[in-house]
Parts: C-alpha cells; structure tokens; sequence
C-alpha cells in the first residue's frame, strides 16, 4: 500500500512503504505542480503550464534568433521545456511572445536558462516581469545557489540579484 508523503510543493513526489521505508514514488517526472498564473503589463501575464507552451514559436526563436541555442533540434527544446521549470509569457490573446526555463532540482540549485522576449515587443518592460515572475516563483526564489549565464544583459539580472560568480576558478564545465 502506497501513502502520499510529498511536501506541499511536490505532492505525489513520495511515499512509504508497508515497512516504514520512504521511496520516490515511481513516475518518470517526479515534479508535480499545479500551474500557477502571474499578471503584467499591458494585460501580459506569464504561466509556468508546460502544456501552454508554443512548442514551434519556442524553437524558432532559440534555433534561428538566439546567439547560445542556435540549430538546437525541435526534439531538444520539447525535451528542454517538459524537464524544466518552463515559464512562458503571453498576450491577452494567449499568444506566446516570451519563454524562459529554470533547470533544476527543486532542492539545492537552480540555472535560469533561455530567457527570450518576442523582438517586436522588447524594451517595454516584459523582460523585466519575466524574470522578475521567474526569480519570485515560490519553488525555486529561495534555493541556496541560483546561477545564469549572459553575453550582454547582466543589468537586467543583477535588479533581481544576481551578481558575478565569486569564486570563477572553482568553476568547470564540459561542453559537446
Ligand atoms: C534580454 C531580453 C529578454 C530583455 O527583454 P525586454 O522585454 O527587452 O526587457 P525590458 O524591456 O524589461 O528591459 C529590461 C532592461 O534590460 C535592458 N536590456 C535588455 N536587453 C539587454 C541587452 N541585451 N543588453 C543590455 N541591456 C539589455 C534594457 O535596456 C532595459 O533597461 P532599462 O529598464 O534601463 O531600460 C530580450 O532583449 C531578449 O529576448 N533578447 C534576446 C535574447 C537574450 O539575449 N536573452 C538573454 C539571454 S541571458
């Protein structure tokens, strides 16, 4: 017999057994949320529903228009947006026109990733809901260490916080 233990963030996320013992409850994407829904300017309005996501928009704008994510295949950013913490921000008339993902475990860490604005609409402030609904969302606001990468848009960030790393020569990566 199986009995829900999951925190009020990740309910379903585990279970004890008969014996006492407490497992991972046996699902492929153990995160389970209830999608939640953040108001902005100009009646745009950002969701964290994987299933709201323009799956088509999204890639376009990453493979065509970005300079980190260019040429990445449709089935990696499918994969990207269902195993992330993806938040997509959108008009009135629900149609996309922003998009960015935290990568993460729910636990410790968290890396703000592919954070994109419909170019027609940039310099009106949608960046800036964006990432701030992003950095406040109660699953991840509060995780010990919360990393991102930037070519050129580290005033943008550092408003919510985010500052150069302080240690670099601690920090590898691996790159294919
Ligand atoms: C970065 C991006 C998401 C910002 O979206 P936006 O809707 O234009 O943002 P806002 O209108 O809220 O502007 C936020 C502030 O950041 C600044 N800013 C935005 N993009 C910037 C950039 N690339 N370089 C420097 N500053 C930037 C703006 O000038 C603005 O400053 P202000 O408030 O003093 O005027 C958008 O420009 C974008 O999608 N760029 C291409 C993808 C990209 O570079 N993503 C970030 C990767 S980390």
């Amino acid at each position: 017999m199986r009995r829900n233990v999951g925190g009020a963030t990740h309910r379903g996320f585990l279970y004890v057994r008969t014996d006492g013992t407490t497992r991972l409850a046996p699902v492929r994407s153990p995160v389970i949320r209830s999608a939640k829904r953040w108001h902005g300017p100009d009646d745009f309005w950002v969701s964290d529903d994987p299933t709201l996501v323009d799956l088509a928009r999204v890639h376009r704008w990453l493979s065509t228009q970005s300079y980190w994510a260019d040429g990445r295949p449709y089935d990696v950013v499918a994969r990207s947006v269902r195993d992330s913490l993806t938040l997509g921000l959108y008009g009135s008339d629900a149609v996309q026109v922003g998009v960015c993902r935290w990568v993460t475990d729910y636990a410790t860490f968290a890396w703000l990733c592919d954070v994109f604005v419909d170019p027609a609409l940039r310099g009106r402030g949608l960046g800036t809901f964006l990432v701030a609904t992003a950095t406040a969302h109660p699953e991840v606001k509060d995780l010990r260490l919360q990393v991102l990468a930037t070519r050129d848009a580290h005033d943008l960030y550092r408003r919510f916080g985010f500052e150069p790393v302080a240690a670099p020569e601690r920090w590898m990566e691996r790159r294919r």
